[in-house]
């Protein structure tokens, strides 16, 4: 099957989560094509079986430039096997009300560009601590603080799980139905 992989990343672990997934897809030899929100722009999705977008949370918000793909292309990701990965913090918690607002989110992100995925999921990224400029490595400290957790402002964590990453994309899309 040819399936696209969109996705939109601020410090760039969506992108490793969008490469990771385009890999693991082309090993069980699907033509998988890996883009970048920002060069989608001409899509012939005659030839596109299915379709993946990945995108990531910054202040409660995905991304505005994979919200507008979703929007311009919703009638034909909900033609097609889909699948919207968010990928954020609040996902490596287990806080039940974060988890709940993230699915919210997540939901309202969907339904504001019209489109209707098969299935969402909730990736946990990861602190970039290296690319964070003032603001931002504050804004991260303050975070992880709340939560109770240390962390080294000199050294970047990943929480991403890669093996239920590989779970997931060595079943679809043909589990999709
Ligand atoms: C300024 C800033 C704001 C963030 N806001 C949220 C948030 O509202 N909720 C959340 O769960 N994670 C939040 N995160 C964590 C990111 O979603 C996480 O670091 C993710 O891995 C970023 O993906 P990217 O590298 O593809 O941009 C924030 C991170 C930064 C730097």
């Amino acid at each position: 099957m040819k399936i696209l992989v969109v996705y939109a990343t601020t410090e760039g672990q969506t992108r490793r989560i969008a490469r990771f997934v385009a890999g693991r897809l082309a090993d069980r030899g699907h033509g998988a094509e890996l883009l970048p929100v920002s060069d989608a722009e001409e899509i012939d999705w005659a030839g596109v079986d299915a379709a993946v977008l990945a995108g990531s949370l910054h202040m409660g918000r995905v991304q505005a430039d994979l919200a507008a793909f979703a929007a311009e292309h919703a009638a034909a990701l909900t033609a097609r096997p889909t699948l919207f990965l968010q990928v954020s913090l609040a996902a490596a918690g287990t806080d039940p009300e974060e988890h709940a607002e993230i699915e919210r989110i997540a939901e309202d992100f969907c339904a504001a560009a019209g489109w209707r995925p098969g299935r969402i999921v909730q990736v946990a990224g990861a602190f970039r601590f290296t690319q964070y400029d003032f603001f931002r490595r504050w804004a991260m400290r303050h975070i992880a603080a709340q939560k109770g957790e240390e962390v080294d402002p000199g050294q970047d964590r990943e929480y991403t799980d890669w093996e239920a990453l590989a779970a997931l994309f060595d079943a679809w899309p043909e589990d999709s139905g």
